[in-house]
């Protein structure tokens, strides 16, 4: 094994669509676990996984699918359409 990418789906109460009118129902996708060993890096194995994970959620109509960025993850999640958005945490 040289690389993995996990999908956690997690329940959601209906919530005001982002797109326009609508509500949006769960469940809600949160990736983690996005890891390829070192030697293996830079040869296009996370965006394959990621690939593979982006098409599990569309084929499940999931539409909030989020994660948290490393810097070596986020240029291949900003080509996969994932955005910045708001979130805060309590320090
Ligand atoms: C982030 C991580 C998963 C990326 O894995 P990866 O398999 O190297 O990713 P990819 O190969 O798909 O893409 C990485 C880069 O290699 C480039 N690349 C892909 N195929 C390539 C190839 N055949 N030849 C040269 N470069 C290639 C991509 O364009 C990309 O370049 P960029 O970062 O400059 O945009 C990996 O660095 C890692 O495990 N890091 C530590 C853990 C971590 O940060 N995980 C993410 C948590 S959010």
């Amino acid at each position: 094994m040289v690389g993995g990418a996990g999908v956690q789906l997690r329940p959601m109460l209906p919530q005001p669509g982002r797109d326009g009118p609508g509500i949006l129902f769960g469940p809600q996708a949160y990736v983690l676990n996005v890891f390829v060993e070192r030697a293996w890096r830079r040869r296009g194995v996370a965006a394959l996984l990621m690939d593979f994970v982006v098409a599990y959620t569309r084929e499940r109509r999931i539409r909030v699918v989020t994660l948290h960025a490393s810097d070596d993850g986020r240029p291949l999640y900003e080509r996969l359409g994932f955005v910045p958005t708001n979130e805060m945490r309590l320090g």
